[in-house]
């Protein structure tokens, strides 16, 4: 029985997080200049405390200072926006990242538009969410050009492909959407009101799915030698042979395995680029912010 290709986001990450080690390298020769990133964490989630290190530790990784605050989950929603006018004006800080989901008395909308457009590397800002949907030039969120990435390099040209999305929320499913149209596909967005959704799946080229349920996608749901994206990270626990935590995807791997062509694992598949993409938008930034050309990123 045919089995799909796995796409190593762990490598290809390894690769891009490289490319920009050199371009960090080089802006620190030429200009004297260290990419800053600052990651603000709200109260004490376990994921959110690890996603938030891994951020810090890569940056470290590539060359760029890091900067990393925990406020504690009780914060008001002035102290949080005071602490993101400071590093606005920071010109140390060449990037601002605050980790979501924030507690229930902070409006989050007004933590994303208090970050200033040019430092918010997330690309969560309406100005830069405009400009993606426009086709001008601003940040662009990172898991969805993880996601384009691993997609271009395993697939090459991706015009006139259909494109499915599972999952409409504005960190992954809407820019995704607006990317692979950008990229001359034909797309289709599914969510939890689509009737047949098994069926839009299976007219999918290229399937990408971002709604945050555990291996909810059967084999059976895919078109055989398709391309399969899976952005879920879900926690279940596991009965057999041992009872423990185990990582999964919205896409159940082993009977997907039999009908796709390529698919990404969870773990190691979207989560390693997500950052490497975070980083390669501060590295982006800091060119911007100091007038500097920005580097053209090829992987090898
Ligand atoms: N929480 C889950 N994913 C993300 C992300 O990409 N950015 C931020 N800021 N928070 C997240």
């Amino acid at each position: 029985m045919a089995t799909a290709t796995i796409i190593d986001g762990k490598h290809i990450a390894a690769k891009l997080r490289a490319v920009v080690a050199t371009h960090v390298a080089k802006l620190k020769k030429e200009y004297n200049l260290v990419p800053g990133l600052a990651v603000l964490l709200v109260g004490e989630d376990p994921a959110s405390q690890i996603y938030v290190r891994n951020k810090g530790w890569q940056a470290l990784d590539v060359g760029m200072n890091s900067f990393q605050y925990t406020l504690p989950e009780t914060v008001s929603l002035t102290e949080l926006l005071k602490y993101i006018n400071d590093l606005n004006q920071d010109h140390n800080v060449n990037g601002i990242l605050v980790q979501l989901p924030l507690p229930k008395q902070i409006d989050t909308e007004m933590v994303i538009e208090m970050i200033a457009v040019s430092k918010d590397i997330d690309g969560f800002h309406p100005l830069n969410a405009g400009l993606l949907v426009l086709g001008g030039v601003g940040m662009i969120p990172c898991t969805p050009m993880g996601c384009l990435m691993l997609l271009k390099q395993y697939l090459g040209k991706l015009a006139s492909m259909h494109a499915v999305i599972l999952g409409r929320s504005n960190i992954v499913g809407k820019p995704m959407a607006t990317m692979l149209l950008r990229e001359n596909c034909t797309v289709t967005i599914a969510h939890s009101y689509t009737r047949e959704i098994a069926e839009e799946c299976r007219r999918a080229d290229i399937l990408v799915s971002a709604v945050g349920n555990p291996q909810i996608v059967k084999g059976d749901w895919l078109k055989p030698g398709s391309t399969v994206i899976d952005v879920g990270i879900n926690r279940i626990s596991t009965q057999y042979p041992y009872i423990m935590d185990k990582l999964v995807g919205d896409v159940d791997f082993a009977s997907a395995i039999k009908v796709a062509g390529a698919i990404t694992p969870v773990p190691g598949g979207v989560g390693p680029m997500t950052i490497a993409c975070l980083l390669l938008n501060t590295l982006i930034a800091t060119c911007r912010q100091n007038g500097i050309s920005e580097p053209k990123i090829k992987l090898p």
